[in-house]
């Protein structure tokens, strides 16, 4: 498995969630605990993600701006996530915020494996895409493991 496997891997788990989300529309017991799970999720990946792929990109000329703008999106997602958990989850609001921010989680995935994917790879050694794999697996479930037990 290389990094980018293990990547996508993660992000078909965000898709899936949100997918389910968006699916419930109302707000329920069971929304609620998808939404959880999501925030989890996401926190998990965006910080695995930032050690043990972002940060080894930002070495090289090529890819600063793009591990600049990832990181700045998940900062973005990470404050969709806080407004949302202010919401009334009942309010039609709540629903409207969620997917929003499924439609922000979408375009950032994608930017990902289209944009800064293909770039990364030029620049990554095989034996480093491979080394990164193992940490950023490690490291996600470290986070997630902290992230449910908070
Ligand atoms: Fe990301
Ligand atoms: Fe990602």
């Amino acid at each position: 498995m290389n990094i980018f496997q293990a990547l996508i891997v993660d992000h078909e788990k965000q898709r899936e969630l949100c997918a389910r989300l968006l699916d419930a529309k109302q707000a329920s017991d069971e929304s609620l605990r998808l939404f959880d799970d999501l925030k989890s999720e996401l926190a998990a990946h965006e910080t695995a993600e930032e050690r043990f792929f972002y940060v080894p990109l930002f070495e090289h000329d090529s890819t600063v701006d793009a591990s600049r703008h990832a990181i700045a999106e998940h900062h973005e997602m990470d404050e969709m996530v806080e407004e949302i958990e202010k919401l009334d989850a009942h309010a039609l609001e709540w629903a409207r915020a969620v997917q929003k921010l499924c439609d922000k989680v979408e375009h950032h995935l994608k930017e990902e494996e289209e944009k800064f994917f293909p770039q990364a790879g030029e620049v990554l050694t095989e034996e480093q895409k491979v080394a990164l794999a193992a940490d950023y697996t490690a490291e996600h479930a470290a986070m997630l493991a902290k992230e449910t037990e908070a």
